[in-house]
């Protein structure tokens, strides 16, 4: 490949060249579009999904450029293409690595089916701060985690090999800190310590190179005072000198250019030669790049050479190759309708999100619903009939028509055996609308009057009041998390608090459907409502799988991959933080409400209940280098089959730094008949004990004690301890 690559960059002139560092939008075909690709002087598009209109573009790519180097089609490809999966926040809430992986293979094949090679996935940013709208496209606060289910993404997307067929490049992003964003406020400054971006941060990101990735995406943000798209540190030192990353860099959108808004560029120029030299190889932009404005007069100028130049083209047609654009450049029309058809894919999604759903209270064993109590069933909510929001951010390609809402998911499942009614009983909208809305082509309909918006709660309660049971589905339409949709408030959009009161007010048996990508205030909720089950954005088949979920023909089994606080005051709230003074005063550190969250980072009800027990460790002393084994019990107590996710967390109890007072360092999913009892193995030894230093400034793995815990959340209580000993 290597050599197939420089063969070509022998043959190429300048201009093309700078082609392939360049990446453009097409949101609809554009004559200046056109006539660089025909000249060979445009390496990438990214938006287009047709496979007629990739063709025609390949076309002017291959047949009469000098060279015929195809073009490469990038694509957001987050949660599915044509079949829409559960959000990725909601895929980490399955502690399922290989559903997670099962899930972006099937995306990668409707992608490749229409000539998509790219996928602007996996996003592997850490999130502490649930206002930040991003939150829903990574998988939490943990690196532990997010390493799993970043491994698993980039398997998903790319195979066994780059190239491998029905697969394709996955890009991960965004690089990196994104998800620190001060105040949770989209697209600010983050400023994040070394402790945190070795130890946390940077994880996923490390565990994706490891994994084969062969792309990267650098972020929009301003780290520690340097913009990602021009930290060198970042781009080079730790991505391709400390972790050996061979692939390449592609911006994000007009992140080269906007080093200039940051105030870190004098102009475009300067912003191109500073992106360049951090070690960027493709730029994304719209209308033009910077790269082909400001990369030839710094040639010229003898700012940078002829040789940085080949060598950030190289990677970018290695790719090309190894994915066979080179040989297949085209789509098969006609195969792609097969794919993005394929009825398996459906029930793919469906199996995904019953996985991803996590209960979060189920007082007086409300759930699961029996299919023969309830003769009428009114549902309740703004969410519950709603295509678009029963799929979440990042879907341009679902088929609306096919989405199944809860409201459809549950008339499948028991319509003919009960009288299902419908009222929404309030609307919500953001505040300020989102530039993503024309991009999704959402149609918001007209705002209720004062006495509208009266006469639909009132429905909305008589409906309910009426009823044998009232199923409420709330929580945020799909455009209130994701880019640009960081709030200020976690409490429930709207009136929706007002409706959940109203109705539990009744005095009926009463659930609640949370659809939402990210923690929200829930408080009284908690307290008030049975039943709560978090669905997040299940995805096309999301209504039947709630519904196989509500009435048992499923059981929740998935854990929450984030903290969820009790309110905005307690953010940023994440269990892996420092043992410090007065450690058993932690949940008293405010005085006007507890410290300890409403539900802890790996916690999730089951229809069942499992003990664990018998935990032991093979040895109680190691030497650094070496591995123990960690084996527990784990008894399914209850009369159902039902998952379990056991969990093992570690402490190290002192050392040349202070470190968390518990960090997650195994899982393992695993299904249990009724009565069942398993013996699970984890081993603990080099890559789990080791941390980055600041006092050290190395990798270390300090002879001292360390807890163990294992069980189903991090507040597991099963103890153990061993020591490392030099
Ligand atoms: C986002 C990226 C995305 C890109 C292309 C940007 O606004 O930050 O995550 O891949 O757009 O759509």
């Amino acid at each position: 490949m290597r050599q197939r690559a420089d063969g070509l960059l022998q043959q190429m002139t300048l201009d093309e060249k700078l082609g392939q560092l360049s990446q453009l939008f097409q949101f609809e075909p554009k004559k200046a579009i056109d006539e660089k690709v025909a000249a060979g002087q445009l390496g990438s598009i990214l938006f287009v999904t047709s496979p007629a209109e990739i063709n025609r573009l390949q076309h002017l790519a291959v047949d009469n450029t000098r060279l015929h180097i195809p073009l490469i089609f990038g694509f957001d490809v987050i949660h599915g293409f044509r079949t829409i999966f559960p959000v990725p926040i909601a895929m980490a809430a399955s502690w399922d690595p290989a559903a997670v992986m099962r899930a972006q293979t099937v995306a990668a094949k409707e992608a490749r089916s229409v000539g998509i090679d790219w996928a602007f996935a996996p996003m592997l940013d850490i999130a502490r701060d649930p206002r930040w709208g991003r939150i829903v496209e990574g998988a939490g606060e943990d690196p532990y985690l997010g390493s799993a289910i970043a491994a698993a993404q980039v398997h998903g997307f790319q195979g066994d090999y780059i190239g491998a067929p029905d697969h394709i490049l996955a890009c991960m992003k965004h690089f990196a800190g994104y998800g620190a964003a001060i105040g949770g406020r989209d697209y600010d400054e983050a400023y994040i310590p070394e402790t945190l971006l070795y130890n946390v941060y940077l994880a996923p990101f490390h565990a994706a190179v490891k994994a084969g990735i062969g792309s990267a995406m650098s972020a929009y943000l301003d780290l520690n005072d340097v913009p990602a798209t021009g930290n060198r540190w970042l781009l080079h030192d730790v991505l391709r000198d400390q972790w050996k990353f061979s692939g390449f860099v592609v911006s994000d959108a007009n992140s080269v250019k906007s080093l200039e808004t940051h105030g870190y560029a004098r102009d475009v120029n300067e912003a191109a030669l500073s992106a360049f030299n951090a070690g960027v190889n493709m730029e994304m932009a719209i209308n033009f790049t910077a790269y082909s404005k400001g990369l030839k007069p710094a040639l010229e100028n003898g700012q940078i050479t002829k040789q940085e130049i080949d060598d950030a083209v190289r990677p970018i047609l290695e790719m090309k190759i190894r994915l066979g654009l080179f040989e297949h450049p085209f789509a098969d029309v006609d195969r792609s309708k097969q794919v993005l058809a394929t009825p398996e894919h459906r029930t793919v999604s469906r199996e995904t999100a019953e996985r991803t759903a996590v209960l979060l209270r189920n007082e007086g064993r409300v759930l699961p619903l029996s299919k023969t109590a309830y003769k009428k069933i009114a549902v309740v909510g703004p969410l519950a009939d709603s295509q678009p929001d029963t799929l979440g951010s990042w879907v341009f390609q679902d088929d609306l028509q096919e989405t199944v809402t809860i409201l459809a998911g549950l008339r499948n499942k028991i319509g003919a055996k009960a009288e299902i009614t419908y009222a929404p009983g309030v609307q919500i909208a953001r505040k300020f609308p989102s530039f993503f809305d024309d991009i999704f082509h959402l149609k918001t309909p007209p705002a209720w009057t004062a006495e509208q918006a009266k006469e639909e709660m009132a429905k909305a309660v008589t409906l309910a009041r009426t009823s044998d049971l009232a199923i409420l589905v709330l929580g945020e339409a799909q455009n209130m998390s994701g880019e640009a949709a960081s709030r200020e408030s976690l409490d429930l959009p709207g009136r929706e608090e007002q409706l959940l009161e109203a109705v539990a007010a009744l005095g009926k048996p009463v659930v609640l459907v949370l659809l939402n990508g990210r923690p929200l205030n829930i408080k009284w909720a908690a307290r008030h409502i049975p039943a709560i089950l978090d669905v997040w954005y299940p995805g096309t088949q999301g209504g039947n799988a709630v519904a196989n979920l509500l009435f048992g023909d499923a059981v929740p089994g998935g854990k929450l991959p984030i903290t969820w606080p009790r309110d905005e005051g307690q953010i940023p709230t994440y269990y892996a933080h420092n043992t410090t003074q007065a450690p058993e005063n932690q949940g008293k550190r405010y005085w006007d409400e507890d410290s300890t969250p409403l539900y802890p980072f790996g916690y999730g009800l089951s229809y069942s209940a499992f003990a664990f027990s018998n935990l032991t460790l093979s040895r109680s002393e190691i030497t650094p280098g070496e591995t123990l084994d960690v084996s527990v019990d784990v008894e399914n107590t209850g009369a159902i089959a039902a998952d379990e996710v056991a969990q093992l967390y570690i402490r190290q109890q002192y050392g040349s730094t202070s470190r968390p007072v518990r960090e997650l360092k195994g899982f393992q999913r695993l299904t249990l008949a009724p009565h069942e009892k398993k013996k699970l193995h984890f081993s603990l030894g080099n890559d789990e004990l080791t941390y980055w230093s600041t006092a050290t400034k190395a990798w270390v793995e300090e002879p001292v004690t360390f807890d163990v815990w294992v069980g189903g959340d991090s507040t597991a209580t099963l103890h153990a301890n061993f020591n490392i000993t030099k």
